[in-house]
C-alpha cells in the first residue's frame, strides 16, 4: 500500500478502535473517507436488512434508502461478495443514481469475520474512472478495519 493510504489506514485504525459500536464507526469512517480521498462526492454504507440494502451512515447528497440484492452497482456488490468497479456509472446496467455529479462507483462488500457478508461499503466520484487497484486495496483494508473495530460480528 502507498504511504498515503497507509497513513490513512493508520488513522481509520485509531479512530475506529475508540469504539465498538458499528453506528458509530461507520459514521466517523465515512466522513474520515470524504473528507481525505480526493474527487469524491459520496461515501457511505447500506446494511443487509430483511433481505435488502438500507442506507447507513454517508457523507454527501441524500442517497435511495433501499436497494435489491442485485439492483445497482450496490446489489450487485452484494450478491456477488466481490468489489465491483464502474468507471462510468452512465454505462453500468441498472445504475442507480442519487446525485446526477456521479460518474464513477466502486462498492466493497463488508463481511464478518467468518466470511459471511453484512452490508456494502459505496464510494462515488465526480470524475471518470477515478477508482483503480490502489483505491481498492485501500477501501477494502478500510472495511476490514472496520470489521475488526466492532469485534468481527461472531
Ligand atoms: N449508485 C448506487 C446507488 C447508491 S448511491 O450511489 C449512493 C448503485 O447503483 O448501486
Amino acid at each position: 500500500m502507498n504511504k498515503v493510504n497507509s497513513n490513512l489506514a493508520e488513522q481509520a485504525r485509531a479512530l475506529l478502535g475508540a469504539t465498538k459500536d458499528f453506528t458509530a464507526d461507520m459514521a466517523n469512517l465515512s466522513a474520515l473517507i470524504y473528507h481525505n480521498v480526493h474527487e469524491i462526492n459520496w461515501a457511505g454504507f447500506y446494511v443487509f436488512k430483511a433481505g435488502k440494502l438500507v442506507l447507513g451512515p454517508f457523507q454527501g447528497k441524500p442517497a435511495c434508502v433501499e436497494i435489491e440484492i442485485g439492483k445497482g452497482v450496490c446489489g450487485l456488490c452484494a450478491k456477488s461478495a466481490k468489489t465491483v468497479i464502474a468507471p462510468d456509472v452512465h454505462k453500468f446496467p441498472g445504475h442507480i443514481a442519487c446525485d446526477e455529479a456521479s460518474k464513477s462507483e466502486i462498492v466493497i462488500p463488508l463481511f464478518k469475520t467468518d466470511g459471511t457478508i453484512y452490508g456494502v461499503m459505496d464510494i462515488d466520484s465526480p470524475k471518470e474512472d477515478r477508482f483503480g487497484p490502489q483505491e481498492r486495496e485501500l477501501f477494502e483494508s478500510l472495511a476490514d478495519i472496520l470489521t475488526r473495530a466492532c469485534g468481527g460480528f461472531s
